[in-house]
């Protein structure tokens, strides 16, 4: 791109365009065969993503929503729960739990990481809730409710700190369900196992959405489940298609959740290309370091601690004055995104919920400043120049103005 293009917040033609062959070659393939559900480019690329993820069980579903609605479902959550997560998430986390019949309880995040403080979730624990080691039962004190799980969201493709969470949920009996929607390939160095493990192969379940603008993207609406519990997958597999395991013979109610042949054609085609991707994303996340750090400008970059390889599905920054940064990045032509703007305690959706402002002040405040700057493998560096340069001179007429 020329040094005065727009430079889009995210591009998903390019490399539509770089795949073209070998992704018409799905769409000629299933309409030769009319194998447009389920069938072996459904099982090829859940027995590949379960690979990559270093899971037992892939099964794939019709989005990320669906995968957490039918993560929880699978694993017993429903009315008189409450499952845990934070309130810096996209509404589909909560979505999915109260769909289950559970309620959302939500935990602030760590300033630092933006994903759930285990700090925090102690504090909660040990505070909010009275634990009965007998029935290994925990109730929240507020709503009266069972605690039954934590969900972690993996956001901007960065991990939340697995272990405690982990050694929390196992103390009070919880189940942990992964929301790794944002996380595809991300690493996590877990120092009780001693050893990097996959976004997605941590708790008992994770949900991946592949909705197009996501690391590994369909072209059209997609996710999957990981697990390695094979009675949560068959669980899931019957959800999925209508609570059947055999055609017409049902066990449960279930819904239409299934992955489209096409889309698990394309994306096993995608999949190859994924850790390449992954890594020009992460190189680029060291170039922007670079570039900002030479200014010196008053930018908070994304931390990175020592346990994660973040994948860097978004690249967030946070600064003073963010909505005229972001209005003049968009005069020449840069696009930003804010993800998220309203906190989903504040939300209209979860005015009844009995949460208000100033009940997740890290949240809140940090809501306020975040701006997603763009992020995609063929980025290139004059493009992140050009990002960077019109980030700096914003700033420094903010801050004398
Ligand atoms: C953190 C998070 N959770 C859940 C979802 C839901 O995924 P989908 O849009 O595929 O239903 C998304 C995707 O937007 C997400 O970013």
């Amino acid at each position: 791109m020329s040094g005065t293009s727009n430079i889009p917040f995210l591009d998903l033609v390019t490399p539509h365009a770089e795949l073209k062959e070998e992704l018409t070659a799905v769409f000629t393939a299933a309409l030769s065969t009319a194998g447009f559900i389920g069938g072996p480019m459904v099982q090829g690329f859940e027995e590949d993503f379960a690979a990559y993820c270093g899971t037992s069980h892939c099964v794939g579903v019709g989005s990320g929503t669906d995968a957490l609605r039918f993560a929880f479902l699978a694993a017993g959550i429903g009315p008189g729960d409450a499952v845990v997560t934070v309130p810096n998430t996209f509404i589909a986390t909560t979505e999915a739990i109260s769909q289950s019949g559970a309620r959302p309880v939500f935990v602030d995040i760590d300033e630092a990481t933006y994903n759930l403080d285990p700090a925090l979730l102690q504090r909660y624990l040990e505070t909010d809730c009275d634990y009965n080691q007998e029935t290994r039962k925990l109730t929240d004190r507020r709503t009266g409710l069972r605690v039954a799980a934590v969900t972690p969201v993996h956001l901007y493709g960065q991990m939340a700190d697995m272990d405690p969470i982990l050694e929390l949920a196992g103390q009070y009996n919880l189940i942990v369900i992964e929301d790794a929607c944002q996380a595809h390939g991300a690493e996590y160095f877990s120092r009780k196992q001693n050893r990097w493990c996959k976004a997605g192969s941590m708790g008992l379940a994770a949900a991946f959405s592949f909705y197009p603008g996501k690391n590994l993207g369909a072209c059209g609406e997609a996710g999957a489940v990981t697990t390695n519990d094979e009675g949560l997958a068959r669980r899931m597999r019957m959800l999925r298609d209508h609570g059947q395991s055999q055609k017409y013979y049902h066990q449960v109610e279930g819904y239409n959740g299934r992955l489209d042949a096409i889309q698990a054609g394309i994306l096993r085609v995608k999949l190859k290309h994924l850790p390449e991707w992954t890594q020009q994303r992460q190189a680029a996340a060291v170039r922007y370091r670079e570039l900002f750090g030479e200014t010196g400008a008053r930018v908070i970059l994304p931390h990175q601690p020592e346990w994660s390889k973040a994948v860097y599905h978004l690249f967030v920054v946070r600064v003073q004055h963010r909505d005229e940064l972001m209005k003049q990045l968009g005069a020449v032509g840069i696009g930003t995104g804010i993800h998220y703007p309203v906190p989903l305690h504040l939300q209209e959706a979860y005015n009844s919920s009995g949460y208000a402002m100033g009940d997740f002040p890290v949240t809140e405040r940090v809501a306020a400043q975040i701006v997603s700057l763009p992020m995609f493998p063929q980025l290139s560096a004059s493009q992140q120049s050009r990002v960077v340069s019109g980030t700096i001179t914003h700033l420094s007429v903010a801050v004398t103005s």
